[in-house]
């Protein structure tokens, strides 16, 4: 495993919109094993392809330790309530912000096996769904930021 360079906030790589995996080959399962190694040494709770440079649509989920979530052409397919909590992203280090989300989505997405799954998650797990997802459609969540918080 390696870890990998993540990408700051202004880099083009991370407002292109990814192109979906076709066929999970070896390079992805690394890409994947890579990016959790580079999520957990950053500290965060989820990383996007994008972030790595690669503009596919791939991302990792940890909110819970020991509980990875690996999503392959995500897609959001139901979501409901609100919440305004505190957002940061590891392209954006040390910066958070208030966001307005759902408080509970559901997203469809394939694991390394190509297995398609459904996961439900609310409150911080739905953030960072929607968080990720965005990322592979080249948004940012500055982009949904209702206020800047103050840096750390
Ligand atoms: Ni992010």
């Amino acid at each position: 495993m390696a870890k990998l360079n993540i990408l700051k906030f202004g880099d083009e790589a991370l407002r292109k919109v990814c192109r979906p995996v076709d066929v999970i080959t070896p390079k992805i399962v690394t890409l994947i094993d890579d990016m959790i190694e580079t999520m957990r040494a950053a500290n965060g709770c989820g990383l996007a392809a994008p972030q790595v440079g690669i503009l596919r649509r791939i991302a990792v989920i940890e909110v819970e330790e020991g509980k990875v979530y690996e999503l392959i052409n995500p897609k959001i397919i139901a979501y409901t309530g609100e919440q305004r909590e505190t957002e940061g992203c590891l392209s954006n280090p040390g910066r958070w912000g208030i966001t307005k989300r759902p408080m509970a989505v559901t997203v469809r997405a394939q694991n390394r096996y190509g297995e398609e799954y459904e996961l439900t998650g609310k409150e911080l797990l739905a953030r960072a769904i929607c968080h990720e997802c965005d990322h592979l459609d080249g948004k940012l969540y500055t982009d949904v930021q209702i206020e800047e918080l103050e840096e750390d």
